[in-house]
Order: structure tokens, then C-alpha cells, then sequence
């Protein structure tokens, strides 16, 4: 595929457009694209890739390594890392909190793998937004406020 002219690749990069040009950018990255485009393609992944310059299997490895994109019988997934750095920072009473503000409503409260903020533990990602030193006071406002229409 000539990536860059590809209308796969006109689509990403223009979701993209404000969001630094650097692998940090990776996970809110591929959240944005397949929120906005309802899955996430091969070619919508090469372009993240290009765009980035990111390996585009270092790309395959985190979108199948978060399990970021399964179907989820019309339930918007919630994610809460408990890993070790957000275990050790309260990560149980982010997840308590997404559970409590998800009650009735059709969201997946996960627990996530190492969102790659342990600087800023506990994370969440919710919304297609990292929160960083998350209280349970802002997962519940995140939470209340994501869309799932
Ligand atoms: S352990 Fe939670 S962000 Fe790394």
C-alpha cells in the first residue's frame, strides 16, 4: 500500500492532527482511531505507524495486547491498570469507583495492563483520555461522562 496517499491514511491523520508526534502517543492514539472509525484496520494501524514512527509491530503488539479493540456487545470499555505501580497507588479504589458510576449503564470496567504511565500512577484510561495520579473522585466524573450512544 502507498500508505500515505491512502484514504485510510488522509482519515488517521487528520484524527490525529493535534496530538504530538512521538510514541507516548501511541495508546490515545489507536483509542482515538477506532472510537472514531468503529474498529481498528490493518491499514488504519500502518498509518498510526507511519505517523508516529512507531514499528508498525510494535503497533500490532499493543492493540492485541490491550485487547483495546474487541467487540464488547455495544459496552464502551473503561480501563483501569493494575499493574504493579497502580496497584501500589490505589488502583483497587479507581476500579471500585468505574464500577459504581458504570452500575446500569453499557460500560466495561477492565483492568489494564501498565498504561505506560507509572510515573504518574494509578492511571486509568477512560473516554479515550489517560487520566495520571487518578483519584476515584475523577475516575467517577470520567465515567459519568463518557459516551455510549
Ligand atoms: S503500572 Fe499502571 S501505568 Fe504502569
Amino acid at each position: 500500500m502507498d500508505t500515505q496517499n491512502s484514504a485510510v491514511y488522509q482519515v488517521v491523520s487528520a484524527l490525529l492532527e493535534d496530538l504530538p508526534r512521538e510514541r507516548a502517543q501511541l495508546l490515545p492514539a489507536l483509542w482515538r482511531v477506532a472510537e472514531s472509525e468503529g474498529y481498528l484496520s490493518q491499514d488504519a494501524m500502518e498509518a498510526v505507524s507511519k505517523i508516529l514512527g512507531v514499528p508498525s509491530a510494535e503497533v500490532f503488539g499493543v492493540a492485541s495486547f490491550y485487547s483495546l479493540f474487541e467487540g464488547e456487545e455495544g459496552r464502551v470499555p473503561v480501563y483501569i491498570c493494575t499493574d504493579v505501580m497502580c496497584a501500589l497507588q490505589g488502583a483497587q479504589n479507581l476500579k471500585d469507583a468505574a464500577e459504581k458510576s458504570a452500575v446500569n449503564r453499557p460500560i466495561a470496567v477492565k483492568e489494564s495492563a501498565c498504561l505506560g504511565q507509572c510515573d504518574h500512577a494509578p492511571a486509568a484510561w477512560i473516554g479515550g483520555k489517560v487520566l495520571r495520579r487518578a483519584s476515584p473522585e475523577e475516575v467517577k466524573t470520567a465515567v459519568t461522562e463518557v459516551r455510549h450512544d
